[in-house]
C-alpha cells in the first residue's frame, strides 16, 4: 500500500464552518440545512492546486469524501437530486478532481458514508451515526443497499481507476456482496474495514498507541485540526511536531497515513492547513524514503533510558526512529547493537554522527561501578531538531 495520502473532507457542511457532522452535532434544523446546497458555489475550487499540494508533500494519493453522513453527493449521481450538480456551481467536482489527479500522477480514493441522513431508507439500528429523528419508519436496509450499489457503480465506473474505497462507519451487518460488487468494478481496489465486512485494511483514527508492527495492512488517519475533519473556522490546529511524530511512528510500525484537510465552502484549503501540509511535507521529503518499503529490525534493539523509538531495516541498514524526541545529545544501546557500526547518520540532514563505545557513569555504590561498555550515538543535534522526529541510520 502507498504510504502517504491526503484525506479531503468537503461538502455542503463546509458552509457551516463548524464540523462535517454539524447537522447532528450542533442540532441544526434539518430542513434549513438541506437548503444549504442551493447556495453552495465554490468559485475558488481548483483541484489542481489541491493535487499539487499533496504531491509536493510527498503524498501519492488523495481520498475524497464522495458522500458524508449528511447524504449530500459530490458527484453527478442519477440516484438523488441532493447533489453537487444541482447547486449554483453545477459542475461535477469529483470529475474535476479525478482529472487533476490523473494529470499529475496522483491516485484517487473515495470515502463513502454508510450513514445517510437524507436517504429515507438508510436508518440502520445496528450501527451508529444514524439520523435520530425521522425516517425510521421507512428504514429498509435492502432498498438502501441497492441505492449504495447503484451509486458505487457510478463512482467506480465513471471516474477512472479508484485506488481505495474508504467506507465509513461499520454497518455491523455482514454482507459480502457489497465488497464483491466493488471488486467486480475495480478488481485492484483496496477496501477498508468500515463497511460490510473486514475488507483489506484497518483504519485506526486520530491517535494510535505505541506498539509493535501492524499485523494487518493499516492506514491510520488524522486531521490537521483537533476538532473536525470538515472545515472548521475556529479550528485548533495540531503542531507540526505532533503530526510528524505520529506519522513517523505509524509508518515505522508499517502503516500508511492519511492526513486530512477540510476545504472552505469556496473550495480553498485554509492557509494554516496548507502551511501544515507544506511543513510536514518538508520533513517527509528528507526522511520519507526510510518510511517506505522497510521491514522490522532483525536486531533486537533496546535503548537506555526508556526513550520511545521504532527500529526498522532497509537495504541492510538499520533505522532508529526517534519519534518523540530525546532528552540529550546521545542515545545508548542497551542491547541489539554492538560495536560493528561503520557509520551513523542523521537522515534528516545527512550529517554524520559519532559512534562511541565505552563505560557510562551509571549508578551504584562503592567504587568502579560505571556501567557498560555501551555503544552510543553521540553529537546528535537535539536542540536543532526539537520540532521534528529524528531518524538515525546505522550502516554495518
Ligand atoms: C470519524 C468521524 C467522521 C469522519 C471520519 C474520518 O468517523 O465521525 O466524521 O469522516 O472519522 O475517518
Amino acid at each position: 500500500m502507498n504510504k502517504f495520502g491526503m484525506f479531503i473532507h468537503w461538502g455542503v457542511y463546509s458552509k457551516t464552518g463548524l464540523h462535517e457532522q454539524a447537522l447532528a452535532r450542533y442540532g441544526l434544523d434539518k430542513t434549513e440545512y438541506e437548503q444549504l446546497y442551493k447556495s453552495f458555489n465554490p468559485t475558488l475550487y481548483n483541484p489542481e492546486d489541491w493535487v499539487l499540494l499533496a504531491k509536493n508533500a510527498g503524498m501519492k494519493y488523495i481520498c475524497f469524501t464522495a458522500k458524508h453522513h449528511d447524504g449530500f453527493c459530490m458527484w453527478d449521481t442519477k440516484y438523488t437530486d441532493y447533489k453537487i450538480t444541482n447547486t449554483p456551481y453545477k459542475k461535477d467536482v469529483l470529475k474535476m478532481l479525478a482529472e487533476a489527479c490523473s494529470k499529475h500522477g496522483i491516485l484517487l480514493s473515495l470515502y463513502y458514508s454508510n450513514p445517510d441522513w437524507h436517504n429515507e431508507y438508510a436508518y440502520n439500528e445496528k450501527s451508529t451515526h444514524q439520523w435520530c429523528c425521522t425516517n425510521r419508519e421507512k428504514s429498509d436496509v435492502e432498498k438502501y443497499k441497492t441505492y449504495i450499489k447503484n451509486q458505487l457503480t457510478e463512482l467506480l465506473s465513471n471516474y477512472g481507476k479508484i485506488y481505495t474505497l474508504f467506507w465509513d462507519i461499520p454497518t455491523n451487518i455482514e454482507d459480502k456482496s457489497m465488497n464483491e460488487h466493488v471488486r467486480s468494478l475495480q478488481p485492484d481496489i483496496l477496501i477498508n474495514d468500515r463497511g460490510w465486512d473486514k475488507g483489506d485494511f484497518s483504519t485506526p483514527e486520530r491517535s494510535v498507541p505505541d506498539g509493535a508492527r501492524f499485523e494487518r495492512m493499516t492506514e491510520a488517519c488524522q486531521s490537521v485540526g483537533e476538532q473536525a475533519w470538515g472545515y472548521r473556522a475556529d479550528e485548533d490546529y495540531y503542531s507540526i511536531r505532533f503530526l510528524t511524530s505520529s506519522i513517523d511512528k505509524i509508518m515505522a510500525m508499517g502503516g500508511s497515513y492519511l492526513l486530512n484537510v477540510g476545504p472552505t465552502e469556496l473550495g480553498e484549503i485554509p492557509p494554516r492547513s496548507r502551511e501544515i501540509i507544506e511543513k510536514v511535507g518538508n520533513w517527509y521529503s528528507r526522511v520519507g524514503e526510510t518510511l517506505e518499503n522497510h521491514s522490522p529490525s532483525s536486531k533486537h534493539v533496546k535503548l537506555r533510558g526508556g526513550i520511545p523509538f521504532v527500529a526498522t531495516e532497509k537495504n541492510g541498514k538499520t533505522y532508529i526512529h526517534l519519534y518523540n524526541g530525546i532528552p540529550s545529545s546521545a542515545i545508548a544501546f542497551e542491547s541489539g547493537v554492538d560495536s560493528d557500526i561503520k557509520e551513523a547518520k542523521l537522515v534528516n540532514d545527512g550529517r554524520k554522527l559519532r559512534v562511541r563505545k565505552g563505560l557510562l557513569p551509571g549508578w551504584g555504590n562503592g567504587q568502579g561501578y560505571a556501567n557498560g561498555p555501551f555503544v552510543s550515538i553521540a553529537d546528535i543535534p537535539v536542540d536543532e531538531y526539537e520540532k521534528e522526529p529524528m531518524i538515525i541510520e546505522l550502516t554495518w
